[in-house]
């Protein structure tokens, strides 16, 4: 009866509900995920620095977009804080800071100077053909974003990875006016868009789907 249940069609199909089901029961449960839940198919870096949390907010609206699509993860990191296998174990990584002097913030550049004195990236190339893509919050409204996600877009295109854009033209942006918490919901959904983006060209460059 057991075998014969077990090797049942309808068993296969409903098998790993029923012991998902058991498992996460309560008294029985081994954790919050089960066993049959596939691996994630991309992992998506999000990097960021931020004093005052506005970048902070635009990264978590990043991880958000990231989540909204199949088979994407998203892993949440402060630029001082990344690993070298957070960075080689992505596929791809976004890059986010405040504008400081029409720039990245140092940190950020140290950050990617590091991927070579810390990580070792070159003359391997380690970080080929890894998506990549920016975001920035500066205090007026025309006086560096752009310039911060293209000097971030240029040091990915430096490393030979596959920039993308998504929520404007060089990535998503908020103009934060000196409010400690100066973001709209547009800009958020801006980088909500950033997120979702980059996950599905990961997905697809992975997968090699056309779509
Ligand atoms: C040292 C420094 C330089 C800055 N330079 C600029 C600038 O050139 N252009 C601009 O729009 N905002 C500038 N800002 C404002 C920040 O970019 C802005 O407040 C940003 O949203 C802060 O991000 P955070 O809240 O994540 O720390 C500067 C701030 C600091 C501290």
């Amino acid at each position: 009866m057991v075998p014969s249940l077990i090797h049942s069609s309808s068993f296969r199909l409903i098998g790993p509900l029923v012991l998902c089901a058991l498992l996460l029961a309560p008294g029985i449960g081994v954790g919050e995920s089960c066993a049959d839940e596939p691996a994630p198919l991309v992992k998506v870096l999000v990097v960021y620095h931020s004093v005052f949390g506005n970048t902070e907010r635009m990264a978590e609206a990043v991880v958000d977009g990231v989540k909204t699509v199949s088979g994407a993860e998203a892993l949440l990191k402060r630029v001082g804080k990344v690993t070298a296998d957070d960075l080689f174990s992505a596929d791809a990584v976004v890059v986010g800071s405040p504008v400081y002097w029409s720039n990245m913030s140092g940190e950020v550049k140290t950050f990617f100077d590091n991927w070579q004195f810390k990580f070792g990236v070159f003359p391997e190339w380690k970080m080929k053909n890894k998506i990549g893509a920016a975001f920035a919050t500066g205090g007026q409204l025309s006086s560096g974003k752009e310039v911060t996600m293209l000097t971030i877009l240029a040091a990915m295109l430096g490393n030979q990875m596959i920039v993308v854009s998504g929520g404007g033209a060089f990535g998503a942006s908020a103009t934060t006016e000196g409010d400690s918490l100066g973001i709209d919901n547009k800009e958020m959904a801006d980088a909500k868009a950033l997120g979702q983006r980059v996950a599905e060209v990961a997905v697809r460059f992975k997968t090699g789907s056309a779509k």
